[in-house]
């Protein structure tokens, strides 16, 4: 078993500040990691990925990361929403900074969990979020469930989200990005055991670590080519090496997701 970080709203906690709770929540053997970037790469803006969604709880603290994918649709990990209510949550849009006011804030008019799902180590980490007020950003596209072939090995893949910029650290304030390559089926089932099901997830990262999403990332997209084809779900630490992060294979839940899209 592994020190898996599938907790999920407790990016919340980290962005509320609480350093003894993201200590709580991570409940990770890992002793001492020294301090590993996530998104290793660089800061950008909503206005460059306008399609990326802070979902946040009633007051506007960011716990996730969504994706618009209409103007009304939100993609997002299963395991961001347990727990939640459309009541809950809010999902803002063209905000860059967490600490921002700017922007679209949206209700949920409804919440639409994977029904398979149960945790992130066994697969069916997706949900939609339906949005009371509609999103004037543009959306990004999804793959469709043929398109399998975008996740060979060593193809590159870009990760954006506000979470922890370590394993044990604080969010961002300022929306990241990265990129990590794909890694092979046989290599991420090494790293992970029965916990990764690969039907329903795939890899990213490199092999020495050192570039990775964290907590607060989850729900937010893993990019090829610029359309949506993986979801942040979970990972053992985070940037750690021989560990990549584990994202939800959206090829397999196309239909669900689009039949949910025009619902
Ligand atoms: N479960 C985390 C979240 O809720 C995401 C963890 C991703 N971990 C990783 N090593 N890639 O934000």
């Amino acid at each position: 078993m592994f020190g898996l970080n599938r907790a999920r709203k407790t990016a919340a906690v980290i962005a509320a500040g609480a350093a003894a709770a993201a200590t709580a929540l991570l409940g990770a053997p890992t002793a001492v990691a020294a301090p590993q970037p996530i998104v290793g790469g660089s800061t950008t803006t909503t206005t460059s990925y306008p399609f990326m969604m802070q979902i946040t709880d009633a007051s506007q603290n960011q716990f996730c990361g969504g994706t618009l994918v209409s103007s009304t649709k939100v993609v997002t990990a299963a395991h961001c929403m347990v727990g939640e209510t459309t009541s809950s949550v809010r999902v803002v849009g063209g905000r860059t900074y967490l600490n921002g006011t700017n922007g679209t804030v949206s209700r949920v008019s409804k919440i639409w969990i994977n029904p398979g799902y149960t945790d992130a180590t066994n697969g069916d980490d997706v949900a939609v979020l339906t949005l009371s007020t509609a999103m004037s950003y543009t959306p990004a596209s999804y793959v469709s469930s043929s398109q399998t072939s975008v996740y060979a090995a060593g193809t590159t893949a870009r990760i954006l989200g506000w979470g922890t910029t370590s394993e044990n650290g604080s969010s961002s304030n300022q929306l990241r990005t990265a990129t990590v390559p794909i890694v092979s089926d046989s290599s991420c089932a090494s790293s992970y055991g029965s916990d990764f099901v690969q039907s329903d997830m795939v890899c990213a990262g490199y092999t020495s670590g050192g570039v990775d999403t964290c907590q607060g990332d989850s729900g937010g997209p893993l990019l090829i080519g610029g359309v949506l084809a993986g979801i942040t779900s979970w990972g053992e630490g985070c940037a750690e090496a021989g560990y990549p992060g584990v994202y939800t294979r959206l090829t397999t839940f196309s239909s669900l997701v689009t039949a949910q899209v025009n619902s």
